[in-house]
């Protein structure tokens, strides 16, 4: 998703918005751009393809500017529609994260007035209000454009004539970094670490006036405000790949220690969560891609754990599904907080009088503020786009609450939640020794890239994880993979098998091990080649071609050790198949357009 940076202060820009772009990798992009104010002039290179290919030589030297990678929404990935955008004299110079549902009547109106457009964007039209409504005071063109604008938008400013940046944000990121003699603008932390671990996060309706000494900030009503400096104790190390080849990898290695600072302090309870003020006789967990897997584990953990009936549904379809009479408790799960589906799943659940509750990795993430309650996941940041270790400790948070909600309500008792505690606590030494089987989980891997189909299967609460290899392979390996409930093979999906088709089975020793050894023998007999994923035994031996052991664990904790399992075979294919495994074709990390 695209991302922003600005910049004012005292180091040369172009270095700096360079710097800060590159750091803002990680979400994706399509093409680039950096515009600059110099001696009463704005200069501009964009391009459509990498930061690295914008010829930022071409720039003046300056203090002030900003810059932007663009994730297409409206108009093709291209030159004239990179950002930053220009007005009509050149004067006013853009960028802008969201989509302005309203532009095409925008649009039409300025073009009546004379205004004429270089692009296919939506964003455009942003610089040219701001021209119409510039009285010589950039924050207050910005205050009087973002009244005419409908949508979701972060948007930073420059004027020729001024030595300040404007910008506003409704609905997208939007960070300010608190320097000293200098000060920045950001759609995420990564971008302001080089310079800052102050931050202020900006809130909707927001609008701020940066100077190389001031930070200026006024909400929707018109009102000055001040928004708390907090320090973000990510370090630059903690964003950038720590010696490992991919961010991925380092991810996938961080998760015994994601696992740890998720359960620190919370097993005998979340703090700051009182869930007794809740009705909590049924539960829905709403959310998209991996996190809608987490959720789908979340349903077997909250049900076993709590004995409360759950539901799980994709943030993209839950808006259109029928209003009913009841109201589940709602749990939204986002690692970034920003999937735009999500947050308008998050929304209509409050409209229809559901109470939520938001697991985000993100501080004040955009979902924290829609939603009655919020657990933050722990995992540090995630810079792959491949989401790894906040979907480990999204189901880690799910253990907890499940343990929380089964004391609260009396249906778990507490000899039994003592033993999930200490299941918990061995997790992390678990997810090592999967680590630890790394150099196996490769060499198998390459047997798998030359697949052009892999079959994921498992039963219960490893059906979903086997959605979640499915869905880790197809998104770096870009291999056509599936992930199949063992037993439904055999309706359809079995006219597939051949000797070319690997299947990877999960086999836990829990209530469905004899039915899912029957399912690898089926399976067996059609030829396919069978990775079997599972605890040390023969009868699943004598079933695979190849095996990767996993520790022994409790049945219901066994996803999180499994996943791990997974997510090293995903790495290690698209790794020998020579991916670009951080920033997948055509992908991005948070998503935020519906
Ligand atoms: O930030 P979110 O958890 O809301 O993101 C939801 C999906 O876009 C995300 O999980 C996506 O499926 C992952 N990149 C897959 O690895």
């Amino acid at each position: 998703m695209c991302g922003i940076v600005g910049y004012i202060g005292k180091t040369a820009v172009r270095e700096v918005i360079l710097k800060g772009l590159e750091r803002l990798e990680y979400r994706g992009y399509d093409s680039a751009g950096i515009a600059v104010k110099d001696d009463d002039k704005i200069s501009l290179v964009k391009k459509k393809g990498r930061i690295e290919e914008l010829s930022v030589e071409d720039l003046p030297e300056s203090t002030i500017g900003i810059g932007h990678t663009r994730w297409a929404t409206h108009g093709k990935p291209s030159d004239k529609n990179a950002h930053p955008f220009l007005d009509c004299s050149g004067d006013i110079s853009i960028v802008h994260n969201g989509i302005i549902d309203n532009f095409v009547s925008i649009k039409e109106r300025l073009r009546d007035k004379g205004h004429e457009f270089n692009s296919d964007t939506d964003s455009e039209v942003i610089a040219h209000l701001i021209e119409e409504n510039y009285r010589g005071d950039l924050v207050e063109a910005l205050r009087s454009s973002v009244k005419e604008l409908e949508g979701s938008y972060a948007i930073v400013a420059i004027h020729s004539e001024k030595n300040e940046i404007a910008a506003a944000r409704n609905q997208s990121p939007l960070v300010v970094g608190v320097g000293d003699g200098e000060n920045l603008l950001a759609s995420d932390v990564p971008a302001l670490l080089d310079h800052t671990q102050d931050v202020k996060y900006l809130q909707d309706g927001d609008i701020v006036r940066l100077t190389s000494g001031s930070i200026d900030i006024w909400d929707r009503t018109g009102g000055e405000v001040e928004r708390i400096t907090k320090t973000v104790e990510w370090s630059i190390e903690d964003a950038e790949k720590g010696g490992y080849e991919h961010y991925m990898l380092k991810e996938i290695h961080e998760q015994p220690q994601a696992i740890h600072d998720s359960i620190l302090g919370r097993l005998k309870g979340f703090e700051d969560l009182d869930l007794k003020r809740y009705r909590i006789d049924s539960i829905r967990l709403i959310a998209c891609g991996t996190s809608f897997h987490a959720g789908l584990v979340g349903k077997y953990i909250i049900e076993e754990i709590s004995s409360i009936p759950c539901m799980v549904e994709m943030a993209s379809e839950y808006r259109y599904s029928s209003r009913l009479s009841e109201y589940p408790f709602t749990i939204l799960l986002s690692q970034s907080g920003e999937t735009a589906d999500t947050l308008a799943a998050a929304k209509e659940a409050s409209l229809r009088g559901c109470k939520t509750l938001g697991i985000t990795n993100v501080l004040d993430s955009s979902l924290t503020r829609e939603v009655d309650e919020v657990i933050y996941t722990q995992a540090g940041p995630e810079i792959g786009v491949a989401a790894t270790k906040t979907f480990t400790t999204q189901i880690v948070v799910l253990y907890l609450l499940a343990m929380e909600l089964g004391l609260m309500k009396k249906t778990l008792d507490v000899d039994k939640a003592d033993n999930y505690r200490n299941e918990l606590r061995r997790l992390p030494r678990l997810v090592e020794r999967i680590l630890d089987r790394s150099d196996q989980i490769k060499e198998l891997s390459s047997e798998l890239a030359s697949a052009k189909d892999i079959f994921f299967i498992g039963r219960n609460i490893n059906y979903p994880v086997a959605m979640e290899g499915a869905l880790k392979l197809k998104e770096i390996a870009y291999i056509h993979a599936a992930g199949y409930p063992a037993g439904e093979l055999k309706h359809g999906p079995f006219a597939l098998l051949t000797e070319e088709t690997p299947v990877i089975a999960i086999c836990i020793k829990d209530k469905t091990y004899q039915k899912m050894l029957g399912n690898i023998g089926e399976i067996a007999a059609r030829d396919s080649p069978i990775y079997g994923v599972g605890i040390e035994d023969k009868e699943i031996q004598k079933l695979s071609d190849h095996n990767i052991y996993i520790p022994e664990v409790m049945p219901l904790f066994s996803p999180v050790v499994v996943n791990v399992a997974l997510q090293l075979f995903s790495y290690y294919t698209a790794y020998e198949l020579g991916r670009e495994i951080d920033k997948p074709r055509n992908l991005a990390k948070s998503v935020t357009v519906e």
